[in-house]
């Protein structure tokens, strides 16, 4: 080692920060340091002194590759798995112990920064997963990541880099949105252009360090001078809430976040849970879906469904969300109304949820006026009944409502062009319709009598209904407007049972073998269908049902005519696995306990719960994982000998 020359103190700005440049590259990449680290230490401090913003200083360690260049991650940078409702988050927290720490998922890019020997070595983003590109050199000029650690062990620091909403909004020009901006300021070249535009980084996660919790890595990221991502411990049942008040603040925050994510706290219980190759299983994002905004509730409507379910609608102060103005939101039910304790003049949030009308998302302050459920139907003022979360009109004969719903229905489904919902009410009221086979019975002179209505345009609308004189199965099955018979339900049951007649033969039983024909379902279509034979008899004098090809298991497979369902947990293979492996030797496989189930099959791990019970009291044969096993295997063994 040498002495620093004679004088050094002397040296201006300039001359340090070459003089450190040189020592850096000796020491980093050229591995023959000449100078000792208390005077390469000397330097530093010297030109912090009389420059503290030199670049010189955040470049300290080795020399980062280009921007851009391929690095390869120590450990792959996996996604988070998602979750878009309470229920699959309860399910997915019930698998550990201990608390969850929440965070907001920012929407920005990931980025690693490794350390080594207490200096920034190598920043990069996420890439593939498993190599990202180089961007150390930018990082290196961000005020919220350190460029030295207080430890010389190697150890990575975690983060989403984003670019706050307050520096997206003052820029000028031509900018998508905050992340992508931020994605091309990554890769500026000019270190003066890349400072102007902000960027910043919260830190989510500290790898190789001895730690036993997530809120322990929040405090060291701190402690080294990092922005740790804003966190909270909350406990199983606060998961709802803690996403709510998200919601709620959501406007207030100066990043744009699409979610809030949820990770185990103890970090033994995330080794036990280990992960996927794509995610690890200890974290999860709770999914915000689309935009929101925050408004109040001014009143509540309660519009009747087509069953006579009388839904509410909140009328809201009018406000922007994607580019419209929202005035009135859906409120789910009585039941969500209860249970959020809405009250009229709360502020609320709405959200799209991917769909036309927006939802009520989360209540941000009470209001002060209580909602009451209808003592009438709005529509035909018959008495309304409470029931658990609904709200019912049970007049459905009477109702306009539920009578023009229907009609509606029908005329969509099948597509009977050119009946929207005035012309319903005007032939409603003309008594020319009542119930849906009244279309088929419509003639031009009735509509000749309207207003505005020429023989061209009543030429019209009776050809729309002539067109339709020809339905094929699962787009009638589907218009007869059973509750959750719809477009899918309907196809199941036209693919399983070929024609009408056969559809309207078949039992809750045998239904409930169908894919994903729960008991309850099968029960409603069996008796919607039975409810409304009268309608269907009447429909058939007027419209045609063309039958649909029966797609039939594989014949003759060995397990041909045995039913089987899964509860518990498999150890041997995944549950969707083991039903391919049913259906493709000649099985089928159940929705729901029922007599005429053949197998329950219990996988070894986990809980059995409720659907054991069931099978027991109907006598059904119960297996353990290990006799299942046995059975496929002789079954396999069947079609290969
Ligand atoms: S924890 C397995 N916390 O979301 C990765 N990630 O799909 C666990 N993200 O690319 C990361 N905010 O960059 C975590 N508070 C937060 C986050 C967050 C944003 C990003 C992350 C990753 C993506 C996961």
């Amino acid at each position: 080692m040498e002495p620093l020359p004679a004088g050094w103190q002397d040296w201006d700005a300039a001359r340090l920060a070459a003089a450190i440049r040189e020592h850096n590259a000796r020491y980093w990449d050229e591995n023959a340091p000449t100078i000792s680290d208390y005077d390469f230490d000397r330097l530093v401090e010297a030109l912090r002194a009389l420059d503290p913003d030199a670049p010189a200083l955040t470049a300290l360690g080795p020399s980062p590759g280009a921007l851009g260049d391929p690095v390869e991650h120590t450990r792959p940078m996996l996604s988070l798995d998602k979750a878009y409702d309470e229920e699959s988050l309860h399910k997915w927290a019930a698998k550990f112990e201990g608390d969850l720490v929440m965070t907001p998922k920012i929407d920005g890019l990931a980025c690693s920064i490794r350390y080594e020997g207490g200096r920034l070595a190598v920043a990069a983003t996420r890439g593939s997963g498993e190599v990202g590109e180089d961007v150390t050199i930018n990082v290196r000029l961000m005020d919220d990541v350190p460029a030295t650690l207080p430890t010389t062990d190697p150890v990575e620091v975690r983060g989403e880099i984003y670019l706050p909403l307050s520096a997206f909004h003052a820029l000028e020009g031509d900018f998508a949105n905050p992340r992508n901006t931020a994605a091309g300021a990554l890769k500026h070249k000019d270190p003066v252009r890349f400072r102007a535009m902000g960027l910043r980084f919260f830190a989510y996660d500290v790898l190789g360090v001895d730690i036993d919790t997530e809120m322990h890595k929040f405090d060291l990221a701190a402690s080294w001078g990092f922005a740790a991502v804003e966190h909270e411990l909350v406990t199983r049942e606060n998961v709802q809430a803690g996403y709510e008040a998200y919601v709620a603040k959501r406007e207030q925050l100066d990043f744009e976040i699409d979610g809030v994510v949820f990770k185990a706290n103890r970090l033994d219980e995330q080794a036990r849970l280990g992960a996927t190759s794509h995610h690890p299983r200890y974290a999860i994002a709770y999914k915000l879906q689309g935009e929101s905004a925050t408004t109040w509730l001014r009143d509540v409507e309660w519009s009747v469904s087509r069953n006579g379910v009388l839904t509410p609608v909140g009328i809201v102060e009018p406000v922007k969300l994607s580019g419209a103005t929202v005035t009135r939101i859906s409120l789910h039910n009585w039941g969500l109304v209860q249970a959020k304790g809405l009250s009229l003049n709360a502020q609320v949030v709405a959200m799209r949820r991917g769909g036309v009308i927006p939802y009520l998302e989360a209540v941000v302050e009470p209001g002060d006026t209580p909602i009451v459920p209808p003592d009438h139907c709005p529509s035909c003022g018959a008495a309304a009944e409470v029931e658990g979360d609904l709200v019912w009109c049970r007049n459905p004969a009477g109702c306009r409502a539920q009578t023009i719903a229907v009609l509606s229905h029908y005329a969509k489904t099948v597509d009977i062009e050119g009946f929207g919902q005035v012309w319903l009410e005007k032939l409603l009221d003309a008594g020319l319709l009542h119930w849906p086979p009244d279309f088929y019975r419509l003639k031009p002179i009735d509509l000749l009598e309207f207003e505005r209505m020429g023989e061209v345009l009543a030429g019209k609308m009776i050809d729309a209904i002539d067109a339709r004189r020809v339905v094929a199965l699962p787009t009638f099955l589907q218009a007869l407007g059973v509750k959750d018979l719809g477009k899918t339900a309907a196809r199941t049951l036209a693919e399983r049972y070929g024609t009408l007649e056969a559809v309207r033969a078949a039992t809750a039983e045998q239904l409930v073998e169908l894919p994903k024909f729960a008991e309850l379902l099968a029960n409603r279509v069996v008796d919607g269908l039975a409810e409304r034979a009268e309608l269907i008899d009447a429909l058939l004098e007027h419209v045609e049902v063309t039958p649909v090809e029966v797609v039939t298991a594989p014949a003759g497979g060995p397990l041909e005519g045995q039913s089987f369902l899964f509860t518990a947990t498999l150890a041997a293979m995944k549950r969707a696995d083991a039903e391919d492996k049913v259906r493709a030797l000649g099985g089928t496989v159940a929705s729901g306990v029922s007599k005429s189930l053949g197998f329950l099959v219990v996988g070894s791990e986990g809980k059995a719960g409720s659907k054991l019970q069931k099978a027991e009291k109907a006598g059904v044969t119960i297996l353990d994982e290990a006799t299942f096993l046995e059975k496929l295997a002789e079954a396999e063994a069947e079609v290969e000998g």
